[in-house]
């Protein structure tokens, strides 16, 4: 199989979880990139089975409004069941990397809300250490340079994404090479550094149920 469809697998199997609890008054947290694409796309066929979705980018709101899927403020909603967004690793933990979409400060937030957090991912994202994948820093631009050097002194290679912008108007900083022995401690530290808005380690949260696409199956965890 190849890999869009894993992720088709995932954001179907990730529906099949989520339907039976659905009534006409539930709003699904919705995450952002390929996988979800998926996910939106499978979840419109079910439109009037539940009210509507909270978005973690403008992209994502795009694409829900698009098919006719009423797109509510977070700050409207009091309780929201679940949260279904992919990532860049997981670990046996069900540990995260995320972020390489640039939404990871809005995919934090709306996972922080949830009561279920339901990753779904292809088994490539699959790790035993995360760190391989760049891990994504968001950063207020005045303080960049002053993050950057920061985030060398506790072992990585930060370089900054040109060109991006984050639907919170900040900038992006990619950083290579980090060695992560305790994400739930190094998600703590980057996000102390003065400058930072959010990092891409979803450690502290972790999902609470991880849909793998694999050429075996979906496999679950948690
Ligand atoms: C976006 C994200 C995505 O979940 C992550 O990049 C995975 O994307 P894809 O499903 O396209 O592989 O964190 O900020």
């Amino acid at each position: 199989m190849i890999q869009d469809q894993l992720k088709q697998a995932v954001a179907q199997a990730a529906l099949d979880h989520i339907l039976p609890h659905l009534t006409r008054q539930s709003i699904v947290g919705v995450g952002t990139g390929s996988t979800a694409n998926f996910f939106i796309d499978l979840l419109a066929r079910h439109r009037m089975d539940f009210d509507g979705a909270v978005a973690s980018s403008e992209a994502t709101a795009a694409r829900l409004r698009s098919h006719g899927i009423e797109v509510h403020d977070l700050n409207s909603i009091a309780e929201l069941e679940f949260y279904v967004d992919g990532a860049d690793e997981c670990n046996g933990h069900l540990e995260l990397t995320k972020g390489g979409g640039g939404a990871l400060t809005r995919e934090k937030i709306v996972a922080a809300v949830a009561k279920t957090f339901v990753c779904i991912a292809d088994e490539s994202k699959r790790v035993d250490f995360l760190g391989g994948f760049p891990l994504p820093v968001e950063v207020i631009p005045m303080a960049r340079g002053h993050v950057a050097r920061q985030l060398v002194m506790l072992g990585g290679n930060p370089v900054h994404r040109e060109g991006v912008v984050t639907d919170n108007g900040n900038v992006i900083l990619d950083v290579y090479d980090m060695r992560i022995i305790d994400p739930r401690q190094l998600e703590s530290d980057i996000n102390g550094i003065v400058g930072v808005v959010c990092n891409g380690l979803f450690a502290a949260r972790p999902a609470d149920l991880l849909l793998l696409g694999t050429h075996n199956g979906v496999e679950k965890f948690g």
